[in-house]
């Protein structure tokens, strides 16, 4: 994407700009490598410390966004020179887009063009800090992108299926119970009207899986761990249809369920009902 462009994005993002208090609207547009833009205004406040230039806004929403490869940013302001990012704005881009291009503008078309590493030079960083943790890793690894989800069982299995071991093989025809927390008993109102149910529960015994592996179910040939129904996955849930025998207050009879004694049920669900015709 051409460096104009780039401008173009930052002009208008200018007239987003919160500056009640400088008057001095800025805008800005960052690119990142694989050409998504992302824009930002300056934003100010009554507490003055807590303004947010428009160079850090962009920045930070496309960091958010996953972005750790930047190519240039552009800023735009109406100013007789066009302004070059503060102090601020320049640590925070050293560290989260490194030597990137920055390309600065006025209202009259007049553009300068620098590195980072020229405006900063001799940064301090994550190289000047001995014991940094980021220094083995300059970005987030994967893991720390994750959002961590909390779910809480809504009841447990009891059966009498040898517990770690794998369920019999005649499964199908064994009937297993599940105990609903009392609290959650009114949800199961009218379940008794279905004859077959879904359940979807953790695997709290299995640990550790190949995302790539050969598959039991599968004639022994390797299929991603997406593409079968192995337990042992990044997250270990489970889906099992079953039939339903007997809902008594908060405990349901099933038959059929390929789960061991004591896993924690996640939900109950009803199945996708036939298409009519
Ligand atoms: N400002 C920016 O948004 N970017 C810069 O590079 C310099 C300053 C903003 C912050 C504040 O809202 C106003 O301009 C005056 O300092």
């Amino acid at each position: 994407m051409k460096a104009e462009t780039v401008l173009a994005a930052a002009r208008s993002a200018r007239y987003r700009a919160y500056a009640p208090y400088s008057g001095f609207s800025v805008g800005a547009a960052i690119l990142t490598t694989d050409g998504a833009l992302f824009t930002g205004s300056n934003l100010e406040n009554a507490s003055s410390s807590v303004t947010i230039c428009a160079e850090r806004n962009a920045l930070y929403s496309a960091v958010h966004a996953g972005y750790r490869n930047f190519d240039k940013i552009a800023l735009v302001a109406d100013n007789p020179a066009p302004v070059t990012p503060c102090g601020s704005c320049r640590q925070a881009l050293w560290e989260l887009a490194g030597n990137l291009e920055v390309i600065t503008g006025n209202l009259q078309g007049d553009i300068s063009t620098f590195s980072l590493g020229d405006l900063l030079p001799q940064p301090f960083g994550v190289s000047s800090w001995d014991n940094n943790p980021l220094k083995k890793d300059m970005v987030a690894s994967d893991e720390e992108w994750r959002i961590a989800v909390t779910v809480y069982p809504v009841g447990y299995i009891f059966n009498d299926f040898p517990p770690s071991r794998s369920i019999p093989d005649n499964y199908k025809e064994l009937t297993s119970q599940v105990v609903v927390n009392p609290d959650l008993q009114d949800g199961l109102y009218r379940l008794d009207e279905e004859d077959k149910i879904n359940i979807i529960s953790y695997l709290h015994n299995a640990r550790g899986y190949n995302l790539k592996d050969k598959r039991s179910g599968r004639n022994d040939e390797v299929y991603g761990v997406f593409a079968c129904r192995a337990p042992f996955r990044p997250n270990a849930l489970a889906l099992s249809r079953v039939d339903l025998l007997e809902v008594n207050k908060n405990v349901l009879t099933v038959r059929g369920l390929d789960l061991v004694n004591g896993t924690p049920v996640i939900d109950i669900k009803t199945v996708m009902p036939k298409k009519e015709g």
